[in-house]
């Protein structure tokens, strides 16, 4: 086991001296925590395989389940990435650096470990200046899965990695809390029209405004996309889902889950439901999708650490990234 440090970073303004000791940490085959502008992720030099088998260990990720390979301004994209269409290209010109991920055709430089044995690659550029000089001080692509247990809810802190990942992980670069709080969009380009893998921290309507009408999963998309074959984001509580402005039923499961003896915390952020009641099982966020996804996954950590039995959380209308924070809500109430 090793010992798990944090260090503390500016979000904006990364002290270099901190960026060279993190990739020093890198270029030696460890693993750095860092953050991003949707959640942090795990990161591990692309070239350097014990280094990805290990986070493929350290978060007891199933070995077909593919890394996202991270680039920055200075990586050079042709080295990862065999051939970018057009789509991807509109794409990328218009989100990156931000919350979206391609799925392209892969070089022979990407190893079948971080690809899952399939012939593309997952890439994104994170809005993150940590991130970003990170990725340029190391010179190669950074894979980065969220930095989480598998199967967890994803980290949105620190301090949530050092909870799952303390004496796995060499160092958690701390720049403060995730600003959007869902993972990016995964897009696979390679398909006419392209297809949504993964909603995600950029929405279905942003991407449909530069490339017109994307088609959303499809039929083959367990085997296109093997992350949604796996369990997802779960608290240890069981999450139960109710839709958003249902009041008498929220009202009626919880009082159900009450009398059956279970200690049940609340997620709620329709104005009639956070007038409810009060107190530390109860959390309201404020009516905004954006907000909601911002703290939903810190609430489930926090609920679970108050050893509840059962999470009732109001869903949240799907406009937008509300499409994103349903599909995790759905996963994670297993629907
Ligand atoms: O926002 C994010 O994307 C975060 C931050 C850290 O960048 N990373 C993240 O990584 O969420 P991860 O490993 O938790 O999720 C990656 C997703 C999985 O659903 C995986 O199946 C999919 O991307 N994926 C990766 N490579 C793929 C490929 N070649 N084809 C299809 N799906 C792929
Ligand atoms: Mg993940």
């Amino acid at each position: 086991m090793n010992e798990t440090k944090i260090i503390p970073v500016s979000a904006t303004n990364p002290d270099p001296h901190i960026i060279h000791h993190a990739v020093e940490v890198l270029r030696g085959g460890g693993l750095v925590a860092f953050p991003t502008e949707t959640v942090y992720g795990l990161g591990a030099d692309v070239l350097n395989l014990p280094a990805v088998r290990s986070v493929f260990d350290a978060k007891g990720r199933p070995s077909d389940n593919p890394l996202i390979v991270h680039v920055a301004p200075m990586i050079h994209l042709d080295e990862i990435v065999d051939e970018m269409p057009e789509m991807g290209q509109l794409l990328i010109d218009s989100f990156w650096p931000g919350p979206l991920t391609l799925v392209v055709k892969k070089t022979i430089l990407i190893s079948d470990l971080v690809s899952g044995n399939l012939d593309t690659v997952a890439v994104r550029m994170p809005a993150n200046n940590v991130a970003l000089a990170l990725i340029n001080g190391l010179g190669e692509g950074m894979v980065g899965p969220s930095a989480n247990i598998s199967g967890r809810p994803s980290p949105t802190t620190a301090q949530h990695v050092y909870d799952d990942l303390r004496g796995r992980v060499d160092l958690i670069l701390d720049a403060g809390p995730a600003e959007i709080g869902v993972e990016s969009t995964v897009i696979d380009v390679t398909v006419d029209p392209p297809a949504i893998l993964r909603r995600g921290g950029l929405s279905q309507e942003n991407v449909e405004r530069i490339i017109g009408p994307v088609q959303v999963g499809g039929g083959d998309l367990a085997r296109r996309s093997p992350g949604t074959r796996h369990r997802h984001y779960a608290p240890r509580a069981r999450v139960i889902l109710v839709p958003f402005e249902n009041d008498r039923e929220f009202a009626d499961r919880l009082s159900l889950h009450r009398q059956n003896g279970n200690h049940v915390g609340c997620i709620v952020n329709s104005p009639q439901l956070a007038k409810l009641e009060a107190g530390e099982l109860f959390r309201v966020l404020p009516s905004s999708i954006p907000i909601f996804a911002r703290h939903f996954f810190r609430m489930f950590r926090e609920l679970d650490a108050l050893g509840v039995d059962v999470i009732l959380v109001e869903g949240v209308p799907e406009d937008g990234i509300g499409a994103a924070v349903m599909d995790r809500l759905r996963r994670a109430a297993q629907e």
